[in-house]
């Protein structure tokens, strides 16, 4: 596992600018400490982290031709908001081009920028690690989310999804139906916490 790991890292330095470079390592890292608070695999972890970002080098009009040419099935609403593309397409360049058959890891990609209901473990771990590690610094609220991430990880994906919504809403333009669905779910997971009164999470 080690040698893949060094081997992939050698191959996405030379394909993506250094700052996302830095950002991918990162990401990893944090990946790699949420997986040992939540006793999740540290390996799997790591490797989810380091191709989460593998088809972030690809413009969004080269990431919806190479949708469209691999037959991975485009919305009209990614067509209008294709940021969210990358996260697709990398799922597919980890398993078609880095040769990664882990479905969890597969998911974990596929999802680490929208969010969905009922997120996995993996899931949760890259989405919060993306959000979270130490390069990032203009979202607000960072350093409550960034506490949440080693002490409530459910109550901490809904913050991200509620701040991310926020900041697409004021900053106008389409925002994908799939980060309202996690945030809608999240939500009332969360309230539930608070009638449960498991919400009282002081930090
Ligand atoms: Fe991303
Ligand atoms: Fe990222």
């Amino acid at each position: 596992m080690n040698e893949r790991i060094i081997e992939l890292k050698t191959e996405l330095k030379r394909l993506l600018k250094p700052s996302r470079y830095e950002h991918t390592i990162s990401v990893s890292y944090m990946c790699i400490a949420l997986a040992m608070r939540y006793d999740y695999d540290l390996h799997k972890a790591e490797l989810a982290g380091i191709l989460h970002d593998c088809a972030k080098y690809y413009s969004d009009e080269e990431i919806i031709s190479k949708c469209r040419e691999k037959g991975l099935p485009l919305s009209e609403e990614e067509i209008k908001a294709p940021a969210v593309l990358h996260a697709k397409y990398g799922a597919w360049v980890a398993e078609h081009q880095y040769g990664i058959d882990d479905p969890e890891i597969l998911s974990a990609i596929r999802y680490h920028t929208t969010g969905k209901p009922e997120m996995s473990l993996l899931d949760k771990i890259v989405f919060t690690a993306d959000y979270i590690e130490p390069g990032r610094d203009r979202a607000p609220g960072l350093s409550m989310i960034r506490k949440l991430a080693f002490t409530d990880l459910d109550k901490c994906v809904y913050e991200i999804l509620k701040s991310t919504l926020e900041y697409l809403e004021n900053k106008g333009g389409n925002v994908d139906s799939a980060t309202y669905k996690a945030y809608d779910y999240y939500k009332q997971l969360h309230n539930q916490a608070i009638c449960r009164g498991k919400g009282g999470n002081t930090i």
